[in-house]
């Protein structure tokens, strides 16, 4: 026997315990073509909150009482297809559950010698080529324009100010502690970063970004992406990754109209998600690999012990619990 997490209930504002049940069920045996894969991590993502509820958008919604599911690291338990054989780790959109049966053509290895596993839940992952598909193909950033990012401590956002940083940017984070500022700063090399829960945005941004903003990576919307629009430069860019503040509102969530600003800077402004990028992959992750092994790049995960954990984390998210990749553990790799 197994557990699994259903959605069972679809939130209306923040999700809580009762929107989700713990399942107990047999363990599937893999047909031909097929693996059994005993999971080890479990990504949880912002995203996931979406797909909740029961609206069109660029991913089906979750079926109710169905499992969840997102990217997941698991290892090989027994194979019925010739491109995987047993102790094989690999990775790929699998449910929360302590196993699963998967297609082969579902699923990829990951080559453990390169990193540790849970960095292809981070920055060898979907998170890591959010950051540089965004902003390398649609924030542009030059050498010394001056780059602003929220959700800056974050999976994506560690990522995107360090690779604005290799191109030669001045980087500004957005962030809800001062333990997280003090990350993007000390650890990490951003050139300012600001507290969003306990500075003034607006005054906060001005006095970090002297020559105005060149590229804003919009993780979180709501009044963080209203406080950019004043300071765009002349052709500034804005790649809207996402908008968390506003996932759980029950709402349409209404701010300044950005028109305006648009025309006055000859700003592009332009929505993605990763999947635009599904044809690249290969060469995001290449340049991600490559920059860590040089030392340029460097990951945070905050690492949440244990299946029976995995609604907490995810609730996490939503209250600025991590710092870097949020994943659950639920099993050792052997
Ligand atoms: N377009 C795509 O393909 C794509 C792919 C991946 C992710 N995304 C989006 O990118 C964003 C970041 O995702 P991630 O996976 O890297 O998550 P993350 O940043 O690792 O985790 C979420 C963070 O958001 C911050 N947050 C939560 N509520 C907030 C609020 N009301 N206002 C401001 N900040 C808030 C919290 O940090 P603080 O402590 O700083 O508040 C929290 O730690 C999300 O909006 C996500 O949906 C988009």
């Amino acid at each position: 026997m197994q557990k699994q997490i259903k959605l069972v209930k679809r939130p209306v504002g923040t999700p809580t315990y009762d929107n989700f049940e713990f399942v107990d069920t047999h363990i599937g045996e893999p047909d031909e073509g097929e693996v059994l894969i005993r999971t080890n991590y479990i990504s949880v993502d912002p995203y996931l909150r979406g797909r909740m509820n029961d609206a069109k958008s660029y991913i089906p919604p979750f079926e109710l009482n169905s499992v969840i599911s997102s990217g997941v690291i698991g290892q090989v338990v027994e194979s019925k297809s010739s491109k995987f054989q047993k102790n094989d780790i690999v990775t790929g959109p699998l449910g929360w559950q302590e196993y699963s049966v998967a297609k082969d053509s579902s699923i990829r290895k990951i080559d453990a010698d390169l990193a540790p596993a849970t960095a292809y839940l981070s920055v060898l992952g979907m998170t890591g080529l959010t950051a540089y598909f965004g902003l390398l193909d649609i924030g542009q950033p030059k050498d010394g324009e001056t780059v602003v990012v929220s959700g800056a401590a974050g999976a994506v956002g560690s990522i995107v100010g360090q690779i604005a940083k290799i191109k030669g940017a001045y980087v500004v984070g957005i962030a809800g502690s001062d333990e997280k500022t003090a990350y993007l700063i000390n650890e990490l090399g951003f050139d300012a970063a600001i507290n969003y829960k306990t500075q003034d945005v607006r005054t906060a941004l001005s006095e970090a970004c002297p020559k105005g903003i060149d590229v804003y990576f919009e993780n979180v919307g709501g009044e963080i992406g209203d406080a950019i629009l004043p300071l765009l430069n002349k052709f500034a860019r804005i790649p809207v990754c996402g908008a968390i503040s506003s996932y759980n509102n029950e709402e349409v969530d209404l701010g300044p109209r950005v028109q305006g600003y648009l025309i006055k800077t000859s700003s592009l402004m332009r929505g993605f998600t990763v999947g635009d990028y599904t044809q690249r992959f290969k060469e995001g992750s290449q340049a991600l690999a490559g920059w860590l092994q040089d030392g340029k790049l460097q990951y945070e995960e905050t690492i949440t012990d244990g299946f029976d954990h995995t609604i907490d984390a995810f609730l996490d998210l939503f209250k600025g619990g991590n710092l870097g990749k949020a994943i659950v553990k639920v099993s050792d790799i052997e």
